[in-house]
């Protein structure tokens, strides 16, 4: 993940959304739209491999997805439950590097042992780092992170003085990899959704109408030259950057 082409982002993360809108505008049931939502994850995947985007970090099930109706969340759990035992494979096969961030525990165990085999299998691999957040919250990422840092003062491995930027950003999920330079999502809305709060901080967000199934190349190549063409300069003015920028010296 170190050389990356200029401007291709080296961490896309995405909320796919649009799914149950899908399925209504069909008369068929929510679940029917989350099935065709996990066609759409291959088109996202296929496109960062292709394309050289070495990390993607995809919304899965946020904390607060746990409300919504109980054959809802059913139907999620089989469809996770089936994707993983379908996809992994191939996904290692392709280099794929798999990892879970959010309230594992919070899953069945049929799935928690899945996924943690998922990780085990895929570990080694280094083509494309597929981050899926299930069960994550943004405002939880980061009062884990606050948690994990107050535990280290108070056991006399840290000082107060030493919580800073750095040492948060070293606590949250994500602490390996670059911030997002994009962030995508689809379905109409505009906003972050308790997705990667701390880390979206500096990152581009591009939004589409189209509704997650619909998801296709053309959208995401749109999303990547809209990328391509933005400056980013992190607070700093055009002239100080001189064409590089801080974060990433290849944007
Ligand atoms: C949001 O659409 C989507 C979700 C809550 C679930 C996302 C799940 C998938 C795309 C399926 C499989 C994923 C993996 C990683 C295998 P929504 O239901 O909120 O849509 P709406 O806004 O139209 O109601």
């Amino acid at each position: 993940m170190s050389t990356v082409p200029a401007g291709i982002p080296r961490h896309l993360a995405v909320i796919m959304d649009g799914n149950g809108r899908w399925a209504e505008r069909r008369k068929r049931p929510r679940a029917i739209g989350h099935r065709a939502g996990a066609r759409a994850v291959n088109v996202c995947i296929d496109f960062c491999l292709e394309r050289g985007i070495g990390a993607l970090t995809l919304f899965a099930f946020s904390s607060e997805n746990w409300g919504r109706p109980q054959e809802e969340v059913g139907a999620l759990m089989k469809l996770f439950l089936s994707a993983l035992d379908r996809e992994v494979s191939e996904l290692d096969r392709r280099g794929v590097r798999v990892r879970f961030i959010g309230e594992r525990e919070r899953f069945p165990a049929s799935i928690r042992e899945r996924m943690a085999s998922a990780e085990a299998l895929t570990a080694g691999n280094q083509r494309l780092h597929l981050v899926i957040a299930a069960s994550y919250g943004g405002r939880q990422d980061i009062a884990q992170a606050a948690r994990s840092l107050a535990e280290d003062v108070l056991a006399g491995r840290l000082r107060s003085d030493e919580i800073n930027e750095n040492t948060m950003a070293s606590r949250m999920a994500l602490a390996d990899l670059p911030a997002p330079d994009l962030f995508i999502r689809t379905g109409g809305d505009h906003r972050v959704s308790n997705f990667l709060l701390w880390q979206l901080a500096y990152t581009e967000l591009w939004f589409t109408e189209q509704l997650w199934p619909d998801l296709d190349v053309p959208t995401l190549q749109r999303a990547l030259e809209d990328y391509a063409r933005r400056e980013r300069r992190f607070g700093l003015t055009s002239a100080q950057l001189g064409g590089h920028s801080p974060e990433n010296p290849s944007a």
